[in-house]
């Protein structure tokens, strides 16, 4: 499905440039920016941003994601930028 219809990105394409690590991506600009792309209207910030929530959280659900609490809350696979922290796409 195509989530950006400014730089014709799927929702595939946005799982796939997000993985574990200190460079994957934090905000849907990053997620673009790692797709080869910039914003544009800005629409669709909020659906790469669930896509993002969403994929991070299916990969610190995973079975080889063994840190403690203490280490999964603060480990960058949970940290997405949120709308609320400054940047809107
Ligand atoms: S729909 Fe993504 S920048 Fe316009």
């Amino acid at each position: 499905m195509i989530v950006c219809s400014c730089n014709v990105l799927s929702d595939n394409a946005v799982r796939a440039c997000l993985h574990r690590g200190p460079d994957c991506p934090r905000t849907p600009a990053q997620v673009q920016a790692c797709l080869g792309c910039s914003p544009k209207c800005g629409r669709c910030a909020r659906t790469i941003r669930s896509i993002m929530q969403t994929a991070l959280q299916a990969a610190l659900d995973e079975a080889t994601h063994a840190c403690s609490t203490g280490c999964a809350t603060g480990c960058s696979l949970v940290k997405v930028q949120t709308a609320e922290e400054g940047i809107a796409a």
